[in-house]
């Protein structure tokens, strides 16, 4: 007999609730006991577990954050943290895990398959969309969408004062939510973590500029890039081009929040679907994700360990497009 326990961990994303919902349904149609988890593993040490039933599912579909809340634990990390979470669940009964969140999810997902018989899956949730084995996060269609919207209105106002915008964007580790948003709103320039010459090729933008007739421009920095933040980057190429007229906006925390678009809900249905249907087949120790559209199993440990990779191709996409 199967009793789960189900929680979000790390930060929020966009369609948490619905993969929550997705979760705690299929398991009352294989009449799985379910409970859930607050704060995520710091809620596992202190006990906060209680029964989650389909009705404690309705009408979240559609909400951002998540009802069961989130926290980037430290005290999981610890030896004796993570002995009195697994104490907690043996009292419980329960012998199921279900975690949704992001790379440090999975690396607590993964202690827990090395030093239990718990059954575990891990669910990809966060904006960055940086987890390996997926082609996309649950979270990460609304943040970039998010991000697009908020950038069309910066548009407006940098269209009419013939400015130049910095706007950061969110993206610890990888440049997803940057260069997709970029080659969306059609930026001039996007700074990624990655390795490529995206200083060299902001500065050659501001060489080409007038010659190119551009009267605005919009640049995209992602947070996570080595060159620094859209502060930095503002005073930089204000330093060599005083001339320009040169603000900076911080997208920031809005780009986590939301209710998630129907892209993440259906991804997020599908992937809480097939937790259940894992854990019915006894397939467990593993973190479930989309490629090429079809249902994708990784191993926890090689998902905890690896992270997704941006395709170059849209580096040079982006490049082209804006000259
Ligand atoms: O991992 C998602 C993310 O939003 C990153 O893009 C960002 O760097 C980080 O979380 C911010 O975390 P916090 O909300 O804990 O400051």
């Amino acid at each position: 007999m199967l009793r789960l326990g189900i929680f979000t961990s790390g930060g929020d994303s966009p369609g948490m609730n619905a993969a929550l919902r997705a979760v705690v349904r299929s398991a009352a149609n294989e009449e799985i006991e379910c409970f859930g988890i607050s704060r995520g593993f710091d809620g596992l040490i202190r006990n906060e577990i209680s029964p989650i039933s389909t009705f404690g599912v309705a009408n979240i579909i559609q909400r951002g954050g998540t009802i069961l809340m989130s926290a980037r634990s430290q005290a999981f990390k610890t030896k004796e943290g993570r002995l009195k979470a697994y104490e907690n669940l043996k009292t419980l009964g329960i012998n199921a895990l279900v975690g949704i969140g992001g790379n440090g999810t999975y690396a607590g997902l993964q202690k827990v398959v090395e030093e239990t018989n718990i059954k575990v899956i891990g669910l990809p949730g966060t904006i960055d969309n940086d987890i390996f084995g997926t082609s996309r996060t649950i979270g990460y269609d609304t943040a970039i969408n998010t991000a697009v919207q908020a950038i069309d209105k910066i548009r407006d106002t940098a269209a009419s004062h013939e400015r130049v915008f910095f706007v950061e964007v969110m993206g610890r580790d990888s440049g997803f939510i940057g260069l997709n948003t970029a080659i969306a709103i059609g930026a001039e320039s996007v700074l990624i973590p990655e390795d490529y010459e995206d200083e060299k090729k902001l500065f050659s933008y501001f060489e080409r500029k007038d010659k190119r007739r551009k009267l605005f421009s919009i640049i995209i920095v992602t947070e996570g890039n080595k060159e620094g933040n859209a502060i930095d980057l503002a005073q930089k190429v204000g330093l060599k081009y005083p001339n320009l007229d040169i603000r900076v906006s911080i997208l920031g925390h809005m780009q986590r929040g939301g209710s998630p678009t129907a892209i993440d809900r259906v991804l997020a249905s599908r992937l809480g679907y097939q937790a259940i249907k894992c854990l019915s087949n006894d397939e467990h120790g593993i973190a479930l994700g989309v490629l090429q559209n079809e249902i994708s199993k990784t191993s926890l440990i090689e998902a905890s360990t690896r992270l997704n990779i941006l395709d170059s191709e849209l580096w040079e996409l982006s490049n082209i497009l804006s000259l």
